[in-house]
C-alpha cells in the first residue's frame, strides 16, 4: 500500500504532481510520502498495539531528518548502527530511551555518545566488543543496558549480500556460546544484560525462517531466566520483504504479528523489532530524466540523468526497480525492450537490461518505484556527481528535505597542498 498513483494521466506523490517535483527540485531526486511512511508505522504499531513494543526503525534504511521525525511523530524508535545515525535520530526528535545501537564495530566514542545519551539498549557483538563497553561504562560511571546479538544459524534473505544469520556472516555471537556470555557479561558491574537479539538478513519474503530464529531467541531467554538472569526483552530484529515487482507476494505485517505473537507464546518480555524496508521501501520514489536515447548494435539504451551513484541496489544486488513513466504512455503505444543505464562510467551503471517500457525520449520523466528504502542512504557523490536531493510531500504541499549541494559545498573539505603554490 503506498501512495503514489496517476492521476490525469501524470504520477502523484500524494496531491502533488511529480512533474512539479521535478521542475522545483530538478532531477534525479527522491521524493517521499508522509501519509505512506506513517500507515506502515501504524500498521505495526497496531499489530502489537496490545504488548509493549518498541518499533526501532531502522536508520540505515533512510536517514533523511525529515523521514525521522515524520516517524518520531508517531511514536517509532530507531535502530542506528553508528554515532551519526545515532544523532540524526536524536536530532529528528526519537527520544534517547527509544534508541538501539546495533553494528559490529561500535568505536569508543560512538559507546561513550550511546552512554551519555543514556539509550535504550546496545546489542554487542562480541566479547572484545562487551569488555570494551564494560570498560567505558566503568570510566563514565554507568551501567549499559545490553542485548547480545545471536547468530541463530538459520539462512535468509532476499540476496546473499544481506543474509546475516549464518555462521560465515560476521554478524552476532555464536549460538552455542551464548550461555557462557550472558555469564561473563553479569560479571561485569557496569554491563546490565537485559535482553536477547536477533536480525537474519533482509528482504525476506516468508516468516518461517524468521519465526525459527525468533523461536530460538525465546528457549534460550528462558533457559537465561532459568539461571537467574533478568532478560526481560527480546530483539526480534528488522528484515520482512516488501514486493518490489508485479507477482512478489512477501508476507504481510499482520501475518509477520501473529508469528511473532505464537513465537513468544506466554513469555513475559518487551518486544523490540527494527524494521527498515517494510516502512520505508514503498514510501519513496527516485524520479530521473531521459537525457538520451542511443540506438546501437541492435539495442536501445535509454540513458537517464541518475546513476548508480544515486541508486545503488541494482549495481549491487541485482535488484529489481519497476521504472514507471511519470506521464502515461499513449493509448496503443507498443512496449520495445530497452537497457536502462546511468551516466556513470562504469557498465554495472545499468539499472535494467531488454526491459521492455513504453516509448521514452530525451525530457520525458521516469519514477524508481519502492525506493525509499536503501536509496538515498546508500548514494555517493561518485563521478562528482552532487548527492541527489530529497523531497517529502504530505498531501498537496512538498517540501524540500535535503537540496543538492552546490559545487562549493562538494570541495569544501579538500584543498590543494600548499607546497603546490610555493613550487
Ligand atoms: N536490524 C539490523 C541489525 C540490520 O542490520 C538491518 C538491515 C535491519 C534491522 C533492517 O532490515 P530491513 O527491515 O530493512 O530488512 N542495502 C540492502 C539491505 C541491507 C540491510 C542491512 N541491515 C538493500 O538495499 O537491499
Amino acid at each position: 500500500m503506498h501512495h503514489f498513483a496517476y492521476r490525469n494521466g501524470v504520477m502523484h506523490c500524494e496531491d502533488v504532481s511529480l512533474e512539479a517535483v521535478a521542475r522545483e527540485l530538478g532531477t534525479p531526486a527522491y521524493v517521499y510520502s508522509d501519509a505512506t511512511l506513517r500507515r506502515h508505522y501504524q500498521v505495526l504499531a497496531d499489530a502489537f498495539a496490545d504488548r509493549k513494543t518498541l518499533i526501532a526503525f531502522a536508520v540505515k534504511a533512510n536517514s533523511n531528518i525529515g523521514v525521522l521525525a515524520t516517524l518520531a511523530s508517531v511514536g517509532a524508535g530507531a535502530d542506528v548502527v553508528s554515532g551519526g545515525e545515532l544523532l540524526r535520530a536524536l536530532e529528528a526528535g526519537i527520544p534517547a530511551d527509544r534508541i538501539v545501537f546495533s553494528g559490529v564495530a561500535k568505536t569508543e566514542a560512538e559507546m561513550r555518545l550511546g552512554l551519555s545519551k543514556g539509550i535504550f539498549q546496545f546489542n554487542v557483538e562480541s566479547l572484545p566488543e562487551l569488555r570494551r563497553l564494560s570498560r567505558i561504562a566503568e570510566e563514565m560511571g554507568k551501567r549499559a543496558p545490553i542485548a547480545f546479538r545471536v547468530n541463530p544459524h538459520v539462512e535468509a534473505g532476499g540476496h546473499a549480500h544481506i543474509s546475516t544469520g549464518t555462521p560465515e556472516n560476521k554478524f552476532g555471537i555464536a549460538w552455542h556460546e551464548a550461555e557462557s556470555f550472558y555469564e561473563e557479561a553479569s560479571r561485569l558491574p557496569n554491563i546490565e544484560p537485559v535482553g536477547v537479539a536477533v536480525h537474519i538478513g533482509s528482504q525476506i519474503m516468508r516468516v518461517e525462517p524468521m519465526r525459527a530464529a525468533w523461536e530460538k531467541v525465546v528457549s534460550l531467554t528462558r533457559r537465561l531466566r532459568d539461571r537467574g538472569f533478568n532478560i526481560t526483552r527480546v530483539d526480534f530484529g528488522g528484515g520482512l520483504g516488501v514486493p518490489y515487482k508485479d507477482g512478489e507476494d512477501p508476507d504481510s505485517p499482520i501475518i509477520y504479528a501473529r508469528q511473532v505473537r505464537e513465537a513468544l507464546g506466554n513469555l513475559d518480555v518487551q518486544l523490540v523489532i527494527e524494521p527498515g524496508r517494510l516502512i520505508a521501501g514503498n514510501a519513496g520514489v527516485l524520479i530521473s530524466r531521459v537525457e538520451y536515447v542511443k540506438e546501437r548494435d541492435g539495442r536501445t539504451f535509454v540513458i537517464l540523468d541518475a546513476g548508480m551513484n544515486d541508486l545503488m541496489r541494482p549495481a549491487l544486488y541485482a535488484a529489481h526497480h519497476e521504472v514507471l513513466p511519470v506521464r502515461t504512455p499513449e493509448m496503443g503505444s507498443a512496449r520495445r525492450a530497452v537497457d536502462l543505464v546511468g551516466p556513470i562510467c562504469e557498465s554495472t551503471d545499468r539499472f535494467a537490461k531488454d526491459r521492455p517500457m513504453p516509448p521514452l525520449k530525451e525530457g520525458d520523466l521516469v519514477a524508481f518505484m519502492t525506493a525509499g528504502a536503501y536509496g538515498a542512504t546508500l548514494s555517493s557523490q561518485y563521478n562528482s556527481r552532487p548527492l541527489v536531493a530529497e523531497a517529502l510531500v504530505r498531501g498537496d504541499a512538498c517540501v524540500v528535505i535535503r537540496r543538492r549541494p552546490t559545487f562549493e559545498e562538494m570541495i569544501a573539505l579538500e584543498r590543494a597542498p600548499d607546497w603546490i603554490a610555493s613550487g
